[in-house]
């Protein structure tokens, strides 16, 4: 048993008395390219990355579901039949989320003890919550010994997400998370739900993947990713299509009065970004991870200025790592604050490190964090 392997498990012990039935872990994740396009039935170009939330559980046969994070507080206990829609505050409505979507799926969960402990930071828009959601479904969907693929069980997450929690996100964070695979970014149609792992050789191009976290936290419960969707939900009415993705960019700069703004912005950010995204895995397919700075620099501006949900931290994050040498970077995940992402030549990350850093001090922001992470496999039990 690997170290935090083993540090959950005793956590458990700890906290329970007895030993658990297993560890489970599912991993937070990069996304590449195709930001805010999941809600709209488009293309996503994730990588889920060696920073993991571990699940230590133990079965239960009286319906309660005890909870503990040994990053978050407080604690919970509660009936797994007292949990639904707006009914669990707090960290513990990710865990107890999915109990409840267990239960709309038919697998009626008997209870369980579960123990949290991640490295995957929150609120720095890599996914905390979606690899809590996904490391918890696959410990209780094998605790009951519920066989449910993991197309199902990243459904049955973002599931949770959206009803328990009540954050309307799309379903990429969880399909990565679930379907993540090492050295490779997942291309996944959000629409048809079709995935092709497409290998991503960052070592043999000497390149790095680099995260660049603001510490500058985001909070998606807040209004402004839902307005972005209701956004995009109003411009596909008015286009007459049942999603962004069915609209080309002539048809949305032709209806660029009935749009108005910033509706026709909003919507061109969607339309463009789906054909970068098509245009990145060409690349990759190609094995020409040089050649995507162009798409990274093109998606950051269109998430900048038409989407609007840049923050300053990561236009200077963006920025710095490009002039120390990156290939290319861009911000990463919802926006509004949390992390960018940078391709790096590896001799570079330390230059890139200290320019992005020297550039934080000098506007006056929190000091940044620069990590290299590493693609890596989706939710699998550790022990
Ligand atoms: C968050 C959501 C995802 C996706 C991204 C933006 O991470 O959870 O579903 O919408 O924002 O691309």
């Amino acid at each position: 048993m690997s170290g935090r392997t083993a540090r959950v498990a005793g956590a458990f012990r700890e906290r329970t008395g007895r030993d658990p039935d297993g560890v489970w872990a599912a991993p937070g994740r990069v996304n590449l390219i195709g930001e805010h396009t999941d809600y709209n039935d488009g293309f996503v170009l994730p990588a889920a990355i060696d920073r993991l939330v571990r699940v230590a559980a133990g079965r239960r046969r009286d319906g309660r579901l005890r909870l503990w994070s040994l990053q978050t507080e407080p604690p919970a206990d509660l009936a797994v039949a007292e949990v639904g829609p707006g009914r669990v505050e707090g960290w513990a409505a990710y865990p107890a989320g999915v109990a409840w979507a267990l239960g709309r799926a038919g697998v009626e969960v008997a209870g369980a003890d579960l123990v949290v402990d991640g490295d995957v930071p929150a609120g720095s828009g890599l996914s905390s919550s979606a690899a809590l959601e996904c490391a918890t479904a696959t410990a209780l969907a094998d605790l009951h010994g519920a066989e449910l693929d993991r197309p199902t069980l990243a459904a049955l997450a973002r599931r949770a997400e959206n009803e328990v929690v009540g954050v309307p996100s799309g379903v990429m964070d969880q399909m990565v998370s679930m379907l993540g695979r090492a050295g490779h970014a997942l291309f996944l149609d959000t629409r048809s739900l079709e995935t092709e792992q497409v290998p991503l050789p960052l070592e043999e191009a000497s390149l790095r993947l680099v995260v660049l976290d603001t510490r500058a936290g985001h909070r998606l419960v807040d209004g402004a990713y839902a307005d972005r969707r209701a956004a995009c939900e109003a411009a596909a009415a008015t286009l007459g299509v049942p999603a962004l993705r069915d609209a080309t960019l002539e048809q949305v700069e032709g209806a660029a009065g009935a749009l108005g703004d910033p509706g026709l912005r909003r919507a061109r950010h969607v339309v463009t970004e789906n054909a970068r995204v098509l245009a990145a895995v060409e690349l990759l397919r190609a094995g020409d991870l040089d050649r995507l700075g162009p798409l990274l620099a093109a998606s950051h501006a269109s998430l900048r200025d038409d989407y609007e949900v840049s923050s300053d931290e990561l236009d200077t994050a963006v920025e710095a790592a490009v002039a120390a040498g990156a290939v290319g970077a861009r911000m990463t995940g919802a926006g509004f604050g949390g992390s960018a992402i940078a391709l790096v030549p590896t001799g570079l990350v330390g230059p890139v490190a200290d320019r992005v850093a020297d550039a934080f001090a000098a506007a006056g922001f929190a000091a940044p964090e620069v990590t290299a992470v590493i693609p890596a496999d989706g939710a699998h039990r550790l022990a």
